[in-house]
């Protein structure tokens, strides 16, 4: 049989969000490996009650991966949830470089990222056409190392959507930096905890940002997305326009 040990991407919180794939996974895991502070209980509770539920919060890197490496080698069927999609701030990599040394095959099951349930919630293209047709996924700063040319400035200087994870902390000089380049009044959707069942997401703009996030007390799990195409006035795309024919419509 070809075994693997699984790194699933479980969402950002609601457990209607979860892939028919991850579901199954979770369902036929013998060991779970979770991000407790990012994962609502609710997620692990699709798990057999027999199955070992590690909580990874608290455990190094080098703990986590012994205990995998011991329970795939005694045959269990093993799996690491992450929230959102483990591509995104996940620290997957680390993971799976020690579990493929050790010759342990891996695989990564993609998730709903936090910017796409906040953007969902809203009901927000974030690509809207002459507007912006790009979206950038980043962080303002912080302790893990932030190449210079992805400065908070270089990123604003595109003025297109973008969204900022991991940056609570860092908001009075993201405010700062970010109305060097959007007007102050560009809408902002705030997500705490978005789709946990005490989560919420609110539009409010540019300007009021930092206040917000302080009245708010918010600190953690928050996502930002800073976006002129956010409640736009918009022309119609040529997409579903009579005068515009493509591969898929030529009449
Ligand atoms: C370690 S990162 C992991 C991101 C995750 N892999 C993803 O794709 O959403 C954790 C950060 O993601 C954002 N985040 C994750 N889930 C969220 C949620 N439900 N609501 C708001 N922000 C969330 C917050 O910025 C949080 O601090």
């Amino acid at each position: 049989m070809d075994r693997k040990i699984s790194f699933i991407g479980v969402g950002p919180g609601d457990p209607d969000l979860l892939t028919i794939k991850a579901l199954k996974k979770i369902e036929s895991a013998d060991v779970i490996f979770w991000a407790d502070s990012l994962i609502p209980e609710k997620i692990i509770n699709f798990s057999s009650v027999s199955s070992e539920k590690i909580k990874t919060s608290g455990l190094t890197l080098e703990r986590i991966t012994s205990i995998m490496i011991k329970r795939f080698n005694e045959g269990k069927i093993v799996i690491r949830l992450h929230d959102g999609d483990p591509c995104l701030y996940g620290a997957v990599k680390e993971q799976i470089d020690i579990l493929n040394q050790e010759n342990i095959e891996t695989e990564v099951i993609p998730g709903v990222s936090a910017f796409q349930v906040a953007a969902a919630y809203h009901q927000a293209e974030l690509t809207i056409p002459e507007i912006t047709q790009t979206i950038i996924l980043s962080r303002a700063g912080g302790r893990t190392g932030m190449p210079e040319k992805e400065s908070l400035q270089n990123l604003a200087r595109h003025k297109s959507s973008l969204c900022l994870y991991l940056s609570a902390r860092h908001i009075k000089s993201s405010q700062k930096t970010l109305l060097e380049f959007y007007p102050p009044e560009t809408k902002v959707i705030v997500g705490y905890r978005a789709s946990w069942d005490d989560g919420w997401t609110e539009i409010i703009e540019l300007k009021d940002m930092e206040k917000f996030t302080l009245e708010k007390e918010l600190i953690r799990t928050t996502i930002y997305i800073i976006s002129p195409a956010i409640n736009a006035i918009t022309n119609r795309s040529n997409l579903y326009s009579p005068s515009y024919k493509h591969l898929f419509r030529n009449k």
